[in-house]
């Protein structure tokens, strides 16, 4: 199909250089795949790890990014479930493939179809584009790593049973918390103040400041207050700050545990024997748990934007589009709070 837009990419030129907008080829999509043209494009912390650190870059120029929303021009041979016009959202696999096409930041993106979900017309492209990695990282986190049943699943855990969020305020913090409600669990989380009523509003039974010293135990008394035991985290920061808390609030409940952290687990941070720990690998949702994507992207997702059980967090629009990605990367690299960085098309 003919494309009436060309395609510009926000292109990084060389290992921690600035991003240039360029034209590119219009990307194709394989059998199992569907082409977007994006509208709007979400930032995420690992794009400047990426330009700062070369992680998962495979050549430069590279083209960045994860997050898109869009609507669809052209599907894969193989594709049943989307169709041209079709609103979607989506993660971009390049880190997983290395191929520039899969990347985000650019007019166009080639998305796998199993790790692209309708977007309701009540939910605009940017706050569509804001909810893709907390979603697809929570899921990880807690149906891939703590191996929990899936909110569809007939199984359900005992009504006593809670997980903590360490840094709910965070985009995959927040993704997590809805998630966790959606399957059952009870949710005890650390926030900032002025980020705990959103926080409760998402599901959680209990929020503290991280920032407090009795944050751990204040925690826990309203975990034993509620009657539930908390034997799962989510560390959604995971630094050697936080993991130790966590660990510390774990160790307040009896019987084995079990930790997702979001980096890799610290040196010089103890696990103790009783606790389980594993890192959540983003790249699994376009491999190894297309299964997972399939479930939460294709069948579950639209539904949840649609019934407002996922709520999109607070969007800050960076202006200048693919030009405000610059921007965006530096914003990101010093630190946001209870926002997600997107930029429109
Ligand atoms: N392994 C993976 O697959 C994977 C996937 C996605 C992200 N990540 C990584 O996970 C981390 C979080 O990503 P994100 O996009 O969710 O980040 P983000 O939204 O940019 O996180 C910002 C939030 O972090 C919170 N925060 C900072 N320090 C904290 C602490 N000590 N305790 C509790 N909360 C704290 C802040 O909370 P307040 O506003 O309340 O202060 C802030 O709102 C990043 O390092 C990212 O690279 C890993």
């Amino acid at each position: 199909m003919s494309q009436t837009t060309p395609n510009l990419a926000a292109l990084l030129p060389a290992a921690r250089g600035k991003l240039v907008v360029e034209e590119r080829a219009i990307p194709s999509p394989g059998p199992d795949e569907i082409l977007v043209r994006n509208h709007a494009i979400a930032l995420n912390p690992i794009d400047w790890k990426r330009v700062d650190f070369g992680i998962a870059v495979s050549s430069y120029p590279a083209v960045l990014g994860s997050d898109i929303s869009g609507v669809v021009t052209e599907v894969g041979s193989g594709v049943t479930s989307f169709q041209p016009g079709d609103r979607v959202i989506g993660t971009a696999s390049d880190m997983s493939t290395g191929n520039p096409d899969n990347a985000a930041y650019q007019t166009y993106t080639v998305l796998l179809a199993s790790a692209t979900a309708k977007l309701p017309d009540a939910v605009s492209f940017k706050d569509g584009a804001a909810t893709v990695t907390a979603v697809s990282t929570g899921s990880l986190a807690l149906f891939d790593v703590l191996d929990l049943p899936t909110p569809d699943s007939d199984t359900k855990p005992s009504p006593d049973t809670g997980i903590l969020v360490w840094g709910a305020a965070s985009a995959t913090g927040a993704g997590t918390v809805q998630l966790a409600r959606l399957a059952g669990l009870k949710v005890f989380a650390t926030a900032s103040p002025q980020h705990h009523a959103r926080v409760r509003s998402l599901g959680a039974t209990a929020v503290v400041d991280y920032r407090s010293p009795t944050a751990v135990d204040d925690l826990a008394a309203a975990a034993k207050k509620a009657g539930v035991k908390v034997i799962f985290a989510v560390d959604s920061i995971s630094t050697k700050d936080t993991l130790p808390l966590v660990v510390d609030f774990l160790a307040k409940f009896d019987g084995p545990k079990k930790v997702a952290h979001l980096l890799q687990w610290p040196e010089g941070v103890a696990k103790p024997e009783d606790v389980e720990a594993a890192w959540v690998q983003g790249f699994r949702i376009w491999g190894q748990r297309r299964d997972l994507s399939v479930l939460v992207f294709n069948n579950l997702l639209s539904g949840w934007l649609e019934n407002g059980d996922i709520v999109p967090g607070a969007v800050r629009v960076i202006d200048g589009g693919l030009d405000g990605l610059q921007t965006g990367l530096d914003v990101l690299r010093k630190g946001v709070s209870g926002e997600k960085l997107v930029v429109e098309l």
